[in-house]
Parts: structure tokens; sequence; C-alpha cells
């Protein structure tokens, strides 16, 4: 059994699009554990900083604006491999090339209205969680079905 951390968010257009119950679903039913949730309005200042690797692209304004386009719902998710195989389950970052099955493959066509945010390695989402949650709300709990999943 793995703690390994992910952080998973509900871009404004999957919140909008009454996607969330679905995404949290495909976590849950792949057997991950949620150890924290929220919905959040992020500063401009918050977004920029989330995305500050991508400073240089010329999407990055376009995209800051997107993400500031309404709520997100922010996670964290647990278990073996959890950042890999998150973002295979979010699929490809251009819907066009995400496979059906996949999250975006399944429910988005524009990559800048692709529904979903999966970190992109062990580093980032440690980074990441750091940035979107403070400490005392990512909670440590056995989950019952880890027995039968692990
Ligand atoms: P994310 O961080 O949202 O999970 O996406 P990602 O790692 O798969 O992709 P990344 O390259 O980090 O891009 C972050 C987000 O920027 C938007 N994007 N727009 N060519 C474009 O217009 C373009 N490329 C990327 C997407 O919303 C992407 O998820």
């Amino acid at each position: 059994m793995s703690n390994e951390q992910t952080f998973i968010a509900v871009k404004p257009d999957g919140v909008q699009r009454g996607l969330v119950g679905d995404i949290i679903s495909r976590f849950e039913k792949r057997g991950y554990k949620l150890v924290a949730l929220k919905m959040v309005s992020p500063s401009k200042e918050h977004l920029e900083k989330h995305y500050e690797d991508l400073s240089s692209k010329p999407f990055f304004n376009g995209l800051v604006t997107y993400m500031l386009s309404g709520p997100i719902v922010a996670m964290v998710w647990e278990g073996r491999d959890a950042c890999k195989t998150g973002r295979s389950i979010l699929g490809a970052t251009n819907p066009l090339a995400s496979a059906p099955g996949t999250i975006r493959g399944d429910y988005a066509i524009d990559v800048g209205r692709n529904v979903c945010h999966g970190s992109d390695s062990v580093e980032s989402a440690k980074k990441e969680i750091a940035l979107w949650f403070k400490p005392e709300e990512v909670q440590s709990y056995k989950s019952a079905q880890f027995d039968w999943i692990y």
C-alpha cells in the first residue's frame, strides 16, 4: 500500500457542467482514497503561482482567465502510483488526443476547456498540495476498502 498523494482539481468548466460527482466517482471506484476536498475561488495571484512553470507560454493569460471564470473543486487523492495513474484517469492534456474512457476523452474537446487538472509528478503534487491546502485540511485515516484493494 502506498500513501502517494496527488492534487486533482475540477476546473470551472467541469464544475459548471455538473461533472464533479462523476470525476470523484472515477477516482473512488478505481480505489483511490479522498483525503482533502473543497470548493474554492482562488485569486489571480494564486493561479499564476499554480501555473508559474507555464508563465512564458502564449496561452498563459488565457489559461489564468479560464481558471478565474468560476469556482474550482480542489482535491487530494491518495494511493499507489496516484500521480501517474491520476493523469491516466484524466487523459491527455488535449482532449482530442484523449482516449475514450478517460475524463477528457469522454467529456471534452478543446484544450482550453479540458475539465480537470492532475499533478504531473510526485514533486509537483507536493508543491500543489501545499499551495492549495493547509496541512490540517488533509486527512489521514484508514479506509475500510483498502484491505480489498491492496
Ligand atoms: P493541467 O496542468 O491542467 O493538468 O494540464 P497538463 O499538465 O496536462 O498540461 P500543461 O501543459 O501543464 O497545461 C496546463 C493547462 O493549460 C491549458 N493549455 N492550453 N495550447 C493551448 O492553448 C494550451 N495548452 C495547454 C490546458 O488547460 C492545460 O490543462
